[in-house]
């Protein structure tokens, strides 16, 4: 397949000015060079694109690719990760990963729960805050965790998210509104074990590739999993693959969520648990990192004995039974 790659290089935004915690989401070069390596290496043919300005000239000027490999995080709205896709489903070009619906409603992470509770998928209890009067209304018990609704990274989450009385409660929110403007997520804090879930496939084939427990050492700012710490995971972060009941449980309400959710492909849920040890949804990542030397869900691949190549390959493979009619193309072409 002639397979074209969408992404946002975070060396472009940074040189425009912005800061290392705005651009975080954005792509290193090394990851675009692998995924490009990786489908060679697979025998397609990919076209670097860029991000959804290169993409609308590219359409514009009438190029077209059999399938287009997209990780564009995006840079503007709360449905940043859906406008790539919405493009690709206007001009009838198959897409890897989710679709435009599933990116827009699991950016915001209130949505995204409200929807698993409806479904039956444990999450721990939240409110959403969109202005300060609504404060007075939460009556969660404390202590509660409070980060931005629609943020990924680690972004705004730090050693003082957790709330322990309420006047904490109240600085953190009113900090994460005015830092990021848009509501902040107020839920309960989960202290137990913590989890991220690799997931290849879509629906009913959906499997979980692999379960890593993520411990932070003594060195690390906090004992959550936050941006200070994702970036210097080196020293800060020990990751384990774990396949003990807990984490065959944390597995089961990832995969549960993934289904319900309607992702595909590939990437990656989060889950932790609570005080007597049964896990929760905190937040899925339908376009989860694929830094080869920092990603969550490239890391759990290699754990599980898998090259780069066979991650990218176990995502085409995804891809190609969603879209038969391509995979009877590449073969024939081969
Ligand atoms: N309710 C909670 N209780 C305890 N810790 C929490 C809770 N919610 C989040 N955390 C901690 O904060 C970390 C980051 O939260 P979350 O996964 O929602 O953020 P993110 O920025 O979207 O992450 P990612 O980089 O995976 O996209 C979690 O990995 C966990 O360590
Ligand atoms: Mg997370």
């Amino acid at each position: 397949m002639r397979i074209g790659v969408t992404y946002d290089l975070r060396a472009d935004y940074l040189a425009r000015g912005m800061t290392e915690e705005e651009t975080a989401e954005f792509d290193a070069e090394i990851t675009i060079a692998s995924i490009c390596r990786a489908l060679s290496g697979l025998g397609h043919q990919p076209v670097r694109i860029g991000n959804v300005s290169a993409l609308t000239a590219h359409l514009a000027e009438s190029d077209r690719w059999d399938a287009v490999f997209n990780i564009c995080e995006g840079l503007n709205g709360y449905a940043r990760e859906a406008q790539v896709p919405c493009l690709l489903d206007a001009y009838g070009i198959p897409y890897f990963f989710s679709d435009a619906l599933t990116l827009a409603v699991s950016l915001d992470k209130g949505w995204t729960k409200r929807i698993l509770r409806d479904a039956g998928v444990p999450t721990a209890p939240f409110a959403v805050i969109e202005r300060a009067a609504d404060l007075d209304l939460v009556d969660l018990p404390l202590p509660l965790f409070v980060k931005p609704v629609a943020e990924g990274s680690g972004k705004g989450i730090n050693a003082h998210s957790r709330a322990n009385n309420r006047s904490e409660l109240k600085e953190r929110v009113l900090e994460v509104m005015d830092r990021f403007r848009q509501p902040a997520l107020v839920e309960t804090y989960l202290p137990g074990r913590e989890f991220t879930v690799g997931i290849i496939g879509t629906g009913d084939i959906a499997r979980v590739l692999g379960v890593m427990e993520i411990i932070t050492t003594d060195k690390a700012a906090g004992a959550d999993y936050g941006f200070e710490n994702k970036e210097n995971c080196d020293q800060n972060v020990q990751y384990r693959l774990v396949d003990d009941a807990q984490a065959v449980a944390a597995g089961d309400v990832a995969l549960n969520a993934w289904r319900v959710l309607r992702c595909r492909d590939g990437g990656r849920i989060d889950v932790r648990n609570d005080s007597a040890g049964r896990p929760h949804f905190i937040e899925v990542n339908p376009l989860a990192g694929l830094n080869p030397e920092h990603s969550d869900l490239c890391y759990l691949a290699g754990f599980k004995g898998h090259s780069y190549q066979q991650l990218i390959g176990m995502i085409v493979d995804s891809f190609l039974r969603r879209n038969p009619a391509l995979q009877y193309s590449t073969a024939f072409a081969a």
